[in-house]
């Protein structure tokens, strides 16, 4: 049991692809160990709400469509530029823009809620961050970067 939730564990937490084994058996009886590869992604986590990679990918590409045509969502002002006064040891190096990350569909303009992705002009993905357990208009890292 110890083994088993250790295991799930890993497969919740892990983004590698990794093999795990299987047992077959064939129609002719035969016992086949067979190795199942198992690509699981990683949710990123900001405060309770969780993404999946292609809801992060959506976001970060709507943001970077914004800064290739030089416009912004609606009218708002993102994606604008994050300063990152809190040195967050990002992925990539900046110049960094905030753009907010929605749990239902891509931001259009409105409320941009707690949670942002942050890219750079290229459109690379630097991380994601919150308002949510930070203090005042401060940011925390998700988990999941
Ligand atoms: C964005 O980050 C990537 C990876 O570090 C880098 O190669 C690229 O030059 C950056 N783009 C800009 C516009 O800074």
């Amino acid at each position: 049991m110890k083994f088993l939730s250790s295991l799930l564990f890993l497969v919740a937490s892990t983004s590698t692809t990794f093999a795990l084994p299987t047992t077959v058996v064939t129609e002719t009886g035969v016992i086949e160990n067979k190795i199942a590869i198992v690509d699981r992604q990683a949710n990123v986590v900001c405060g309770s709400n969780s993404y999946t990679s292609s809801q992060l990918t959506a976001a970060r590409n709507s943001a970077a469509n914004y800064l290739k045509q030089g416009g912004t969502a609606g009218g708002s002002s993102y994606p604008h530029v994050y300063n990152n006064y809190e040195g967050f040891d990002f992925l990539i190096s900046g110049t960094y823009y905030e753009f907010p990350l929605l749990k239902s569909g891509v931001y259009t303009g409105g409320s941009p809620g707690a949670d942002r992705v942050v890219i750079n002009r290229s459109g690379q993905r630097a991380g994601e961050i919150t308002h949510t357990g930070a203090s005042g208009n401060n940011f925390v890292a998700c988990s999941g970067w």
